[in-house]
């Protein structure tokens, strides 16, 4: 599967993606990596990689569903099959998610139902959980909200503040998310409704 991944930033789930996609028998190629932002870090990352890169700044667009088509016009223009966002830090309209329907994913870093929106290890924190984690969902229209395709978790320690806790969630992002996704190219999950489940054989 052809692969497009939107970023706005520093791209270290995007590198995990590119590691992963250098890997034999890999289900997924990453074709493009599009960022809404210039000269940021993952663009770098993709350029190193030998991955073709867009910019398209939403601040060029009159309207949210504007800047939608161009950049769906890019992914297009590159056959991409799946998108991927990872730290994309856009909301996507109803017309992003229909045209991409059931091929966008996204990672948030908390344990949906649990966290949606911002600020989630500082969240976690405060509501004194003692697991955290990440989850990889298809998006749909609301934020954070869509079939869950896979989760990690990771302790909360005892001195952990918002930073060491988002480190550690990190790490787990960065084997979340080619798991999900290399699950997902393979055909290897399964939707039943607005819930995903893994082929009994498919172990991450
Ligand atoms: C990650 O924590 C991800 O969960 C969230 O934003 C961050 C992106 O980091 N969406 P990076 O750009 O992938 O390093």
């Amino acid at each position: 599967k052809r692969v497009g991944v939107l970023i706005s930033g520093r791209g270290s789930n995007l590198q995990a993606l590119l590691d992963a996609a250098g890997e034999p028998d890999c289900p997924f190629e990453i074709v493009l990596v599009l960022s809404n932002k210039p000269d940021v870090q993952g663009l770098a990352r993709a350029a190193a990689a030998g991955v073709a890169t867009a910019v398209v700044p939403h601040r060029d667009f009159a309207d949210r569903e504007s800047f939608e088509r161009a950049v769906t016009e890019t992914l297009e223009t590159a056959q991409v099959d799946l998108v991927c966002q990872a730290g994309f830090m856009r909301v996507v309209t109803g017309w992003f998610v229909a045209r991409w329907h059931n091929r966008l994913l996204n990672i948030h870093p908390s344990l949906l139902p649990a966290f949606p929106g911002l600020d989630t290890h500082s969240r976690a924190l405060a509501a004194g959980v003692k697991l955290h984690g990440c989850s990889v969902h298809l998006v749909r229209e609301t934020v954070d909200e869509g079939p869950i395709l896979g989760q990690a978790a990771v302790p909360v320690l005892p001195d952990d503040d918002a930073e060491s806790l988002a480190a550690r969630v990190l790490q787990a992002e960065h084997r979340l998310y080619p798991t999900c996704l290399k699950l997902y190219a393979a055909g290897r999950i399964r939707l039943q409704g607005e819930t995903a489940r893994a082929d009994s054989a498919a172990e991450p």
